[in-house]
């Protein structure tokens, strides 16, 4: 053969390997709806940007009369590409190949990038489209998952970890998309379960449908597994380009700076009426964050789940920052097991890749009740003390209104190293609220004198601000500027833990 023919063969091969499972599959993909391995990646990824890694390989396995059915590729499609221009390493799996199923090839190509991710510092992006192991390879399959799981737990706070599940993903197979840091269902196409609809007929008698039981909604909303939702898989792509936008490419590494348009000495006359004069009327905190924040943008990670915890991205004088927020829009704003776990997890995600933190508080406590209690408040609650104490990034506090009780503690105070703490003058920061205050001080002879009298000696910020604890109380509307200043001070902070092999969170 001439140089050229086997140039020839080598092209034939690779547009082979582009058809996966071949045409007709690829028809039926696009009459579900879902769009393919590599059309996921083309909107993923910077034009042009993607290079393929591994699309000869093919599985080895003889039982079921597969030795005749290989796929050049194996059904699923990895390699590097480009976001923004910034590397980042991706796998997606290819459905019209037996199903997107788990081979020992499939998972040691998996492997294969996740270990260059790590080496490289880069990003990892999968996109889950699979019916789970290869029936067809027994244990094999199940060895590739397991050496997934481990990858991605050592590559866990090294380099961000990103999954979107575009098609089914379960049994075991949910657990490599569970440890990374974020995932991405998009609505009527992805769902994710441990067992299906009709394992759970059978032990528990539930009816239930693959939407009810795993579909975007659910894990959006009740479980907290997802922490985007989407109504397509290209808004989830595209979710996921803004997601890095804000992210470092590793641990060692910064977030980009992005050049604000807005500018830092900006002032917000409407911060000065948003806390309205009675302390039990709600307000939205997303009106404070986006008055505070470049550009008005506040990119909110688990949005539809404990919405009495806001936690997302934002910009401040170009700088990428982690917001944790009560939203008293939402059950006054009280720290309950969901916000906690919620929380907890953001923190320890911002503090692992250097992304400052910034608090907005304004909470009445935890949530009381049986059910609450009975869930575990205590061992959840601590996740959210826990991870603001261990967090070593900058970490700056603006109390809005109510600071009480064990919440005044756990949320970033001066106690637990905050480096800026400041409140307006409406904060009010003590045990517990007036009314409460007097009920237990007097009990029957709790009056609303007596209440007014409570409120006037410990319903305000000064007396934190006497002990230090607070470094100033300021003018609403100074809000953006005084943060900005006091992240720019902050940007050298070098602070460490106690040298240690891990802690022990109490998960
Ligand atoms: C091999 C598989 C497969 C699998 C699907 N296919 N799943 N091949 N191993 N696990 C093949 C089908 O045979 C079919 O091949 C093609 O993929 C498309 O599948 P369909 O069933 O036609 O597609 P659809 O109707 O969309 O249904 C998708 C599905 C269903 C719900 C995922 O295929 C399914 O239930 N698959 C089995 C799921 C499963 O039980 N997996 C093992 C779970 S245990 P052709 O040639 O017709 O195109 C597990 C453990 C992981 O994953 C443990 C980790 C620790």
């Amino acid at each position: 053969m001439s140089m050229r023919e086997k140039l020839d063969l080598l092209q034939q091969k690779r547009a082979e390997s582009e058809l996966g499972g071949g045409a007709d599959r690829i028809k039926t993909q696009h009459d579900k709806g879902k769009m393919t391995a590599r059309e996921r990646l083309d909107a993923l990824l910077d034009p042009g940007s993607f290079v393929e890694l591994d699309r000869f390989v093919t599985h080895r396995a003889a039982d079921f009369g597969l030795a005749d059915e290989k796929y050049l590729g194996d059904g699923v499609v990895t390699g590097h590409g480009r976001v923004d221009g910034r590397l980042v390493y991706v796998f997606s799996q290819d459905f019209t190949v037996f199903g997107g199923s788990l081979s020992e090839a499939h998972a040691e190509k998996v492997c294969k990038v996740m270990d260059l991710a790590l080496k490289t510092g880069a990003p990892m992006i999968g996109l889950n489209d699979s019916g789970g192991a290869r029936i067809q390879e027994g244990v094999v399959s199940l060895g590739g998952y397991a050496d997934i799981f481990l990858r991605n737990t050592l590559a866990s706070g090294v380099v961000p970890q990103i999954s979107a599940i575009l098609g089914p993903c379960a049994g075991g197979a949910v657990y490599s998309p569970a440890i990374t840091d974020f995932v991405f269902m998009v609505r009527g196409v992805s769902y994710m379960f441990v067992t299906g609809p009709s394992v759970v007929k059978t032990v528990t008698h539930e009816e239930v449908d693959f939407e009810g039981l795993g579909g975007a909604d659910v894990h959006a909303t009740k479980s907290g597994v997802a922490h985007f939702v989407h109504d397509s898989e290209r808004e989830a792509l595209a979710g996921i380009r803004t997601l890095l936008s804000y992210l470092p490419a590793n641990n060692l590494d910064e977030a980009p700076l992005r050049p604000a348009t807005d500018p830092p000495d900006r002032r917000d006359e409407d911060l000065l009426d948003i806390v309205p004069d009675s302390p039990t009327k709600p307000y939205d905190m997303r009106d404070v964050i986006r008055r505070v924040v470049d550009d008005r943008d506040f990119f909110e990670v688990h949005r539809d789940f404990a919405g009495n915890l806001l936690v997302g991205f934002a910009r401040l004088g170009g700088r990428s920052v982690g917001v944790i927020a009560n939203q008293p829009a939402v059950i006054a704003g009280v720290l309950d097991i969901d916000a906690s776990l919620k929380g907890a997890r953001f923190i320890r995600f911002c503090d692992a890749f250097n992304v400052p933190l910034v608090t907005f508080e304004d909470v009445p406590g935890f949530l009381p009740g049986m059910a609450q209690e009975h869930g575990g408040i205590i061992k959840h609650g601590a996740k959210l003390l826990f991870a603001y104490c261990e967090a070593t990034v900058p970490k700056l506090t603006v109390i809005t209104r109510k600071a009480y009780g064990g919440a005044y503690d756990v949320m970033n105070s001066k106690h637990v190293r905050g480096d800026y703490n400041v409140a307006w003058p409406t904060a009010e920061i003590a045990v517990m609220g007036p009314k409460g205050a007097v009920e237990i001080l007097y009990k029957d002879e709790a009056t609303e004198a007596r209440e007014a009298e409570y409120r006037e000696k410990f319903a305000h910020p000064y007396l934190a601000a006497a002990r230090g604890y607070l470094d100033d109380i300021i003018d609403p509307r100074d809000t953006r500027p005084r943060l900005i200043e006091a992240l720019t001070t902050l940007a050298t902070k070098r602070d460490r833990n106690p040298p240690k092999k891990h802690g022990n969170i109490p998960l």
